[in-house]
């Protein structure tokens, strides 16, 4: 049984323009030490879906469906409080994208770390040890407790940040494009750190990003997510070296290699309204091999038991 199972997650805002269908139908597991990458373009659903597995979602959402389940308990179905005091920052913890640079600037790193346990009346002697083992653990002086965020550099405000999300030594953490506002060389050095926190700890990660490079970097098994839906789940090599579905082998296209001969090429068009869903493959527009089954709702075909791929090209599969 995998430590973390999404099943059909759906998410829809209300807006003044109509309903923004987010994400349609979302399903993805997550093994213990296991990292999960879920890669797609901005605007396809990471940080709504990631929102939504902490129930962090904003007032306008209309509709949140789908199952949660982690170690076999369903989490989706906890009252507030339940979830609130067992599972959000205690057992799935997550560093927002752009965390860094949401600290708090009036208060010393340490206390930002502590605050959870102080919350839950881990004594303050206690709490601050905690909090150095933790700057430690992440490559930072237990020094560091005492400064100010402005103090810090951005790689590490960024450390202190993945200490926050590790302090209550959660099981699982969500990583929303975790590096996407540093440096490549400092990007480097903090993927280095989670590879390192992945392996030392056993750590669960789902690991969000634009970059499929990226996420090539650390993760064991991808879903690449458009528009809402999961496309494509599979083993990093599988994904990787033999794509299934139109629009990864399009993103794969997409991105430089540094060795490689033939040039990234663009994905042409641009990806579906939200508000105006069409029915069948949301990516039907954009396909080099659109046929006439794909206006019709696409089901999810194993191509192997691990590669799942929704797209009608592989429907023979299953007769
Ligand atoms: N609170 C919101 N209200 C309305 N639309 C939203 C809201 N948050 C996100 N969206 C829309 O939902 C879609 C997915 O957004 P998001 O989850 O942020 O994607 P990503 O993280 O992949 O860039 C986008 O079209 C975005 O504009
Ligand atoms: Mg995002």
């Amino acid at each position: 049984m995998a430590l973390f199972e999404a099943r059909d997650i759906q998410i829809h805002y209300q807006t003044s323009k109509g309903i923004v269908h987010a994400l349609n139908g979302i399903s993805f597991d997550v093994d213990k030490g296991e990292a999960f990458g879920i890669v797609g373009e901005s605007g396809s659903g990471k940080t709504s879906l990631a929102l939504g597995l902490l129930r962090l979602l904003p007032r306008n959402v209309e509709h949140y469906a789908g199952s949660l389940g982690l170690g076999g308990e369903d989490i989706m179905n906890l009252p507030e409080n339940e979830f609130r005091m067992k599972i959000r920052w205690k057992k799935i913890s997550m560093v927002f994208q752009g965390a860094m640079n949401s600290l708090n600037p009036v208060m010393r790193v340490g206390n930002q770390i502590t605050e959870p346990l102080r919350e839950g009346k881990v004594p303050k002697k206690d709490a601050h040890d905690r909090a150095v083992r933790m700057l430690e653990l992440v490559g930072l002086s237990g020094d560091i407790f005492a400064r100010y965020p402005h103090e810090l550099s951005g790689g590490m405000k960024q450390r202190v940040v993945i200490a926050m999300a590790l302090v209550q030594d959660p099981q699982l953490i969500i990583l929303d494009e975790p590096t996407s506002a540093l440096d490549v060389s400092i990007q480097a050095q903090i993927m280095n750190l989670l590879k390192r926190l992945k392996w030392e700890k056993k750590l669960s990660m789902i690991f969000i990003t634009h970059d499929i490079a990226l996420a090539s970097d650390i993760c064991d098994r991808l879903g690449v997510i458009y528009a809402g839906e999961m496309v494509e789940t599979g083993s990093l090599e599988d994904v990787l070296q033999r794509p299934k579905h139109p629009y990864t082998q399009a993103l794969l296209a997409s991105t430089p290699r540094l060795h490689g001969e033939t040039k990234p090429s663009f994905i042409p068009g641009i990806p579906p309204s939200l508000i105006a869903m069409p029915d069948g493959c949301k990516f039907r527009e954009r396909c080099p091999y659109a046929f006439e089954p794909c206006d019709k709702t696409v089901p999810v075909f194993a191509t192997s038991k691990n590669q799942k791929v929704q797209c009608w090209l592989y429907g023979d599969i299953h007769g």
